[in-house]
């Protein structure tokens, strides 16, 4: 006999065991209950019990569904009219979700995992344009699952008397907030960056002085929350000194310095600081302009963002390629810089 066959054999004992033992706890349990005993099976219980759940607090749902149990393993069954049946399973259960969720999400409840799951963050938008801040407060609410308010206050990235009431403004709608994300910006090409001074001293303003000082304003909110994220759009533009962005790159270069300097100082207190260094995307704000290579829609933006919040990354390139593009950018020597028109 091997040391294999011990082991089957003694599962088969041990499998035996614990029959009889079920057997004896039911006949002891309809003995003392002096009542007739019904059989049920595990999986037809729950499919049972679900069914009532849904008919009470989903009744819009319609079969067939998938029922997951997830206990000390997992099982997965298919629920059809009156049946259920088991499609798979593994031996991976709760204990393997807790101890991933909390290496992945720093620490993580079984609630806080299914919260993220549902996900469902609730919003308060500011910007300067009220026609614009009412159109996409709408489009958000029909977004949003589970269903929230989403509501707007007026701030002007020119205008920084507007910063304090909008940060409490924000505050009181949501009962208090740990995520801001300042996207607001200012770009013009080159060309007319140079001809117009009062525009390029705008642009600066937007871009870089009051941009720091709403991030002023919100570091302090979110210290005094014992911490948060504070999450910026600066850009590529400010990496190296590039002839095509002088102006624009300049006024980004000095908001990823602050950014990063920001991240330094207070992260041991909680402010997780996130610099977004997007490339190029299709939005307003490039309309007409020659596309160049890696050229990205929004929503692949969003989504690098959104996990890069989640996971508290302090220099995030959307999409990510610009990440090893900008790496090349970053050795060039001075001199090459000089000669090319990138
Ligand atoms: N698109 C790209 O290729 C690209 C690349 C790198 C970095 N970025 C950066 O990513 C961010 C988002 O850019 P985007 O492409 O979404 O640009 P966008 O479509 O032009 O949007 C810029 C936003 O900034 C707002 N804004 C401008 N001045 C403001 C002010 N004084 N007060 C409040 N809000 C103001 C605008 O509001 P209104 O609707 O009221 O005009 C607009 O909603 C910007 O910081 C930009 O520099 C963009």
């Amino acid at each position: 006999m091997t040391i294999r066959d011990h082991a089957v054999a003694g599962h088969d004992a041990a499998a035996r065991v614990r029959h009889l033992a079920r057997a004896t706890l039911a006949a002891q349990l309809a003995r003392r209950l002096d009542t007739e005993s019904v059989r049920v099976t595990e999986f037809s219980a729950w499919g049972t019990g679900v069914r009532r759940l849904l008919a009470a607090q989903r009744p819009e749902v319609t079969e067939p569904y998938l029922l997951v149990s997830l206990g000390t393993g997992t099982s997965v069954l298919l629920a059809q009219g009156m049946g259920v049946s088991r499609v798979g399973g593994t031996a991976l259960g709760g204990g393997t979700l807790m101890g991933l969720g909390g290496l992945l999400l720093g620490g993580a409840s079984f609630e806080d995992i299914l919260r993220l799951a549902a996900r469902g963050d609730r919003v308060h938008l500011l910007g300067r344009d009220r026609e614009e801040l009412e159109k996409c407060a709408a489009d958000l609410q029909a977004r949003m699952s589970p269903p929230a308010t989403v509501g707007f206050t007026l701030c002007d990235l020119e205008r920084p008397e507007t910063f304090a009431p909008a940060v409490a403004a924000a505050d009181a709608a949501l009962g208090g907030f740990d995520t801001a994300v300042i996207t607001a910006g200012l770009f013009a090409p080159q060309a007319r960056l140079q001809a117009d001074r009062e525009f390029t001293r705008r642009l600066l303003t937007v871009n870089f002085a009051h941009t720091v000082l709403l991030c002023e304003h919100l570091r302090e909110y979110l210290l005094a929350r014992r911490g948060g994220t504070l999450c910026v759009f600066s850009s590529v533009a400010g990496e190296r000194g590039r002839k095509p962005v002088v102006l624009y790159g300049a006024s980004k270069a000095g908001l990823s310095a602050y950014l990063e300097a920001l991240d330094h100082t207070f992260r041991a207190a909680g402010l997780r600081t996130i610099c977004v260094k997007p490339g190029f995307v299709r939005t307003s704000m490039t309309a007409g302009l020659p596309e160049p290579p890696f050229a990205a829609d929004p929503d692949q933006v969003a989504t690098t963002v959104v996990r890069a919040i989640d996971r508290g990354t302090p220099v995030v390139y959307a999409p990510p390629i610009w990440g090893l593009v900008m790496l090349v950018i970053r050795l060039l020597p001075r001199a090459v810089m000089r000669r090319i028109g990138f």
